[in-house]
């Protein structure tokens, strides 16, 4: 569990500001962000790609991890959220919002890091495969923690978790990222 005294990258702390001022509950929680630092810092040189900016909170932690060849690029289809997320990064090239629907990624692919976060997840599963590049990671949050196998929720077989768990094209497994509550992270084979 992340300790609340572990210092915010900066722009993370302004972006979970702009969350509580508006409201908006939807930010991932820094035990995830802390993954996706880490997922970006390991592609120094790639496409770093974000569905569903929120209020910029998972963005500013990629951001975090962004190698100075990387490419962050994120989409939101509300436009005030989106806003606020690129108010904190008016200065960096590196980085671009897509304001519309997920699918507005599909022209920056293939990613080597993807944090499929609002838009694509549920809708389309295949389609977020394949916009990997072969060794990209994928990062799949806000999972409930898997008590059984196969996994349940809401006292069905979790069918939309064992598609990423069981893809052929993918590596895949389930961490723990808070008592109750798990994210899935993949990779895309060759
Ligand atoms: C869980 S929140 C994202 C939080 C953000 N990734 C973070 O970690 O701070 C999901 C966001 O996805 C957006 N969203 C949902 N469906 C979408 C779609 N089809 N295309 C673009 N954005 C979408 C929602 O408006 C919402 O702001």
């Amino acid at each position: 569990m992340e300790t609340t005294e572990r210092p915010l990258p900066e722009r993370v702390a302004a972006a979970q500001r702009h969350a509580a001022e508006t409201g908006f509950a939807g930010s991932c929680i820094p035990e995830v962000g802390r993954l996706l630092t880490l997922a970006a810092a390991a592609k120094p040189e790639g496409v770093i790609a974000e569905s569903g900016t929120g209020v910029g909170v998972g963005t500013a932690w990629l951001h975090a991890g962004l190698g100075a060849n990387a490419r962050l690029v994120t989409v939101e289809h509300d436009p005030d959220r989106a806003a606020r997320a690129a108010a904190l990064f008016p200065d960096d090239p590196r980085v671009e919002f897509l304001v519309g629907d997920w699918r507005l990624l599909e022209s920056h692919a293939p990613f080597d890091v993807f944090f499929c976060d609002g838009g694509g997840k549920r809708e389309d599963p295949e389609r977020v495969v394949d916009l990997l590049a072969p060794g990209g990671l994928l990062i799949l949050d806000d999972f409930t923690p898997p008590l059984t196998w196969p996994p349940v929720h809401d006292g069905e077989i979790d069918a939309l978790r064992l598609f990423y768990l069981g893809h052929p094209r993918l590596t895949a497994t389930e961490v723990m990222t808070t008592p109750g509550s798990s994210a899935v992270l993949a990779t895309r084979l060759p």
